[in-house]
Protein backbone atom coordinates (compact mmCIF):
# COMPACT_ATOMS: atom_id res chain seq x y z
CA UNK A 1 0.00 0.00 0.00
CA UNK A 2 1.40 2.85 -0.50
CA UNK A 3 -0.15 7.00 -0.19
CA UNK A 4 -0.35 8.78 -3.73
CA UNK A 5 -0.90 12.29 -4.03
CA UNK A 6 -3.25 13.09 -6.93
CA UNK A 7 -4.79 16.33 -8.34
CA UNK A 8 -8.44 15.39 -9.31
CA UNK A 9 -11.37 17.53 -10.69
CA UNK A 10 -9.40 20.21 -8.51
CA UNK A 11 -9.39 18.58 -5.67
CA UNK A 12 -5.73 17.70 -3.72
CA UNK A 13 -5.61 13.59 -2.66
CA UNK A 14 -4.36 11.47 -0.99
CA UNK A 15 -5.15 8.03 -1.90
CA UNK A 16 -3.68 5.02 -0.19
CA UNK A 17 -3.69 2.15 -2.54
CA UNK A 18 -1.35 -0.75 -4.29
CA UNK A 19 1.62 0.84 -6.04
CA UNK A 20 0.50 -1.25 -8.91
CA UNK A 21 -2.61 0.20 -9.28
CA UNK A 22 -3.91 1.87 -12.09
CA UNK A 23 -5.38 5.27 -12.35
CA UNK A 24 -8.58 3.49 -13.25
CA UNK A 25 -8.61 1.67 -10.74
CA UNK A 26 -7.95 4.31 -8.11
CA UNK A 27 -10.34 6.60 -9.82
CA UNK A 28 -13.42 3.99 -9.36
CA UNK A 29 -12.01 2.10 -5.88
CA UNK A 30 -10.62 4.63 -3.91
CA UNK A 31 -12.17 7.41 -4.97
CA UNK A 32 -15.80 6.97 -6.10
CA UNK A 33 -15.50 8.47 -9.26
CA UNK A 34 -17.42 5.69 -11.59
CA UNK A 35 -17.85 7.67 -14.84
CA UNK A 36 -14.74 6.41 -15.72
CA UNK A 37 -15.64 3.22 -17.29
CA UNK A 38 -13.91 -0.39 -17.25
CA UNK A 39 -14.73 -1.78 -20.97
CA UNK A 40 -11.87 -3.67 -21.46
CA UNK A 41 -8.64 -2.56 -19.21
CA UNK A 42 -6.51 -2.97 -21.88
CA UNK A 43 -6.17 -0.20 -24.44
CA UNK A 44 -8.67 -1.00 -27.05
CA UNK A 45 -11.71 0.97 -26.14
CA UNK A 46 -10.93 3.80 -24.48
CA UNK A 47 -13.79 3.98 -22.18
CA UNK A 48 -11.64 4.73 -19.04
CA UNK A 49 -10.48 7.75 -21.16
CA UNK A 50 -9.79 10.96 -18.70
CA UNK A 51 -7.32 14.00 -19.40
CA UNK A 52 -4.22 14.70 -17.52
CA UNK A 53 -2.61 18.18 -17.97
CA UNK A 54 -5.82 18.76 -20.39
CA UNK A 55 -4.50 15.63 -22.75
CA UNK A 56 -6.57 12.48 -23.01
CA UNK A 57 -5.09 9.47 -21.40
CA UNK A 58 -6.21 6.05 -20.89
CA UNK A 59 -6.32 5.64 -17.35
CA UNK A 60 -6.29 1.51 -17.44
CA UNK A 61 -3.11 1.73 -18.95
CA UNK A 62 -1.36 4.46 -16.83
CA UNK A 63 0.08 3.84 -13.11
CA UNK A 64 -1.86 6.46 -10.84
CA UNK A 65 1.87 6.82 -9.32
CA UNK A 66 3.15 8.17 -12.84
CA UNK A 67 -0.20 11.06 -12.45
CA UNK A 68 1.27 12.50 -8.77
CA UNK A 69 0.85 16.50 -8.77
CA UNK A 70 -0.34 16.53 -12.45
CA UNK A 71 -4.58 17.82 -12.95
CA UNK A 72 -6.48 14.77 -13.56
CA UNK A 73 -10.01 15.81 -15.30
CA UNK A 74 -12.80 12.63 -15.03
CA UNK A 75 -16.36 13.00 -16.36
CA UNK A 76 -17.29 14.09 -13.25
CA UNK A 77 -15.21 17.35 -13.03
CA UNK A 78 -15.96 18.90 -16.42
CA UNK A 79 -19.52 20.54 -15.65
CA UNK A 80 -17.93 21.96 -12.54
CA UNK A 81 -14.42 22.61 -14.33
CA UNK A 82 -17.08 24.92 -17.27
CA UNK A 83 -19.18 26.72 -14.16
CA UNK A 84 -15.75 27.60 -12.64
CA UNK A 85 -14.62 29.42 -15.76
CA UNK A 86 -17.86 31.33 -15.67
CA UNK A 87 -19.94 29.04 -17.97
CA UNK A 88 -23.63 28.04 -17.28
CA UNK A 89 -25.04 24.55 -16.85
CA UNK A 90 -23.10 22.06 -18.42
CA UNK A 91 -20.18 21.83 -20.64
CA UNK A 92 -21.06 22.76 -24.29
CA UNK A 93 -19.74 18.78 -25.40
CA UNK A 94 -22.15 17.58 -22.79
CA UNK A 95 -24.49 19.37 -23.60
CA UNK A 96 -24.22 18.87 -27.47
CA UNK A 97 -24.46 15.36 -26.73
CA UNK A 98 -27.69 15.78 -25.29
CA UNK A 99 -29.48 17.48 -27.69
CA UNK A 100 -28.33 15.47 -30.44
CA UNK A 101 -29.16 12.60 -28.99
CA UNK A 102 -25.38 11.42 -29.52
CA UNK A 103 -25.86 8.26 -26.50
CA UNK A 104 -27.71 4.83 -25.99
CA UNK A 105 -26.27 2.78 -23.58
CA UNK A 106 -23.97 5.57 -22.82
CA UNK A 107 -21.35 3.29 -21.55
CA UNK A 108 -18.99 5.42 -23.77
CA UNK A 109 -20.16 8.89 -23.05
CA UNK A 110 -17.59 9.87 -20.56
CA UNK A 111 -14.28 8.91 -22.81
CA UNK A 112 -16.30 10.57 -25.86
CA UNK A 113 -16.61 13.86 -24.19
CA UNK A 114 -13.43 14.15 -22.49
CA UNK A 115 -11.45 13.16 -25.46
CA UNK A 116 -13.88 15.79 -27.55
CA UNK A 117 -13.17 18.05 -24.64
CA UNK A 118 -9.42 17.91 -25.19
CA UNK A 119 -9.80 18.46 -28.96
CA UNK A 120 -11.83 21.78 -28.88
CA UNK A 121 -9.63 22.64 -25.84
CA UNK A 122 -6.64 22.51 -28.26
CA UNK A 123 -8.28 23.73 -31.15
CA UNK A 124 -11.63 25.10 -31.17
CA UNK A 125 -12.32 24.93 -34.80
CA UNK A 126 -11.35 21.47 -35.98
CA UNK A 127 -12.54 19.64 -39.18
CA UNK A 128 -14.75 16.30 -39.28
CA UNK A 129 -11.40 14.75 -40.11
CA UNK A 130 -10.11 16.05 -37.31
CA UNK A 131 -12.81 14.93 -34.98
CA UNK A 132 -12.70 11.79 -35.94
CA UNK A 133 -9.15 11.42 -35.56
CA UNK A 134 -9.42 12.67 -31.89
CA UNK A 135 -12.34 10.29 -31.43
CA UNK A 136 -11.11 7.32 -33.16
CA UNK A 137 -9.43 5.55 -30.12
CA UNK A 138 -13.24 5.94 -28.46
CA UNK A 139 -15.64 2.54 -29.30
CA UNK A 140 -18.87 2.81 -29.27
CA UNK A 141 -20.49 -0.69 -28.98
CA UNK A 142 -24.07 1.20 -29.25
CA UNK A 143 -22.62 2.51 -33.42
CA UNK A 144 -24.10 6.13 -32.11
CA UNK A 145 -20.99 7.51 -34.18
CA UNK A 146 -22.78 9.69 -36.54
CA UNK A 147 -24.82 11.65 -33.64
CA UNK A 148 -21.59 12.02 -31.34
CA UNK A 149 -19.23 13.74 -34.77
CA UNK A 150 -22.42 15.83 -34.91
CA UNK A 151 -22.41 16.71 -31.68
CA UNK A 152 -19.15 17.90 -31.61
CA UNK A 153 -19.85 19.50 -34.86
CA UNK A 154 -22.30 21.28 -33.11
CA UNK A 155 -20.59 22.63 -30.23
CA UNK A 156 -17.92 23.88 -33.03
CA UNK A 157 -20.78 25.54 -34.72
CA UNK A 158 -22.19 27.00 -31.84
CA UNK A 159 -18.62 28.48 -30.72
CA UNK A 160 -18.28 29.92 -34.06
CA UNK A 161 -21.97 31.92 -34.07
CA UNK A 162 -23.05 29.76 -37.27
CA UNK A 163 -25.10 26.62 -37.12
CA UNK A 164 -23.97 23.80 -39.54
CA UNK A 165 -25.92 23.91 -42.83
CA UNK A 166 -27.89 20.67 -41.96
CA UNK A 167 -28.14 19.70 -38.22
CA UNK A 168 -29.12 16.35 -37.02
CA UNK A 169 -31.04 17.73 -33.96
CA UNK A 170 -33.42 19.88 -37.28
CA UNK A 171 -36.29 16.75 -38.30
CA UNK A 172 -36.45 16.40 -41.22
CA UNK A 173 -33.00 17.71 -42.92
CA UNK A 174 -30.52 15.34 -44.44
CA UNK A 175 -27.96 15.50 -41.45
CA UNK A 176 -25.01 15.33 -43.81
CA UNK A 177 -23.76 17.23 -45.65
CA UNK A 178 -20.56 14.97 -47.58
CA UNK A 179 -17.64 15.81 -49.24
CA UNK A 180 -18.12 14.41 -52.84
CA UNK A 181 -15.73 11.48 -52.20
CA UNK A 182 -16.71 11.17 -48.33
CA UNK A 183 -18.74 8.71 -46.81
CA UNK A 184 -21.08 9.12 -43.41
CA UNK A 185 -19.31 8.18 -40.05
CA UNK A 186 -20.57 4.56 -38.57
S1 LIG B 1 -10.90 0.38 -20.40
FE1 LIG B 1 -9.17 1.52 -20.96
S2 LIG B 1 -9.07 1.40 -23.10
FE2 LIG B 1 -10.74 0.08 -22.56
S1 LIG C 1 -23.70 4.60 -26.39
FE1 LIG C 1 -23.41 2.52 -25.82
S2 LIG C 1 -21.27 2.25 -26.06
FE2 LIG C 1 -21.63 4.16 -26.94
Amino acid sequence: MRVQELQVNGDRLEVAAPAHWTLLEVLRYRLGLTGSKQGCDKGDCGACTVLLEGAPILACLTLAARCAGQRITTIEGLMPAHLAAGGVGPDPVQAAFDRCGALQCGFCQPGMMLSARALLNAKPNPTRTEIRAALSGNLCRCTGYTQIIQAVELCVAEACGSAPESPAWAPGQNPWKREPDEKAPR
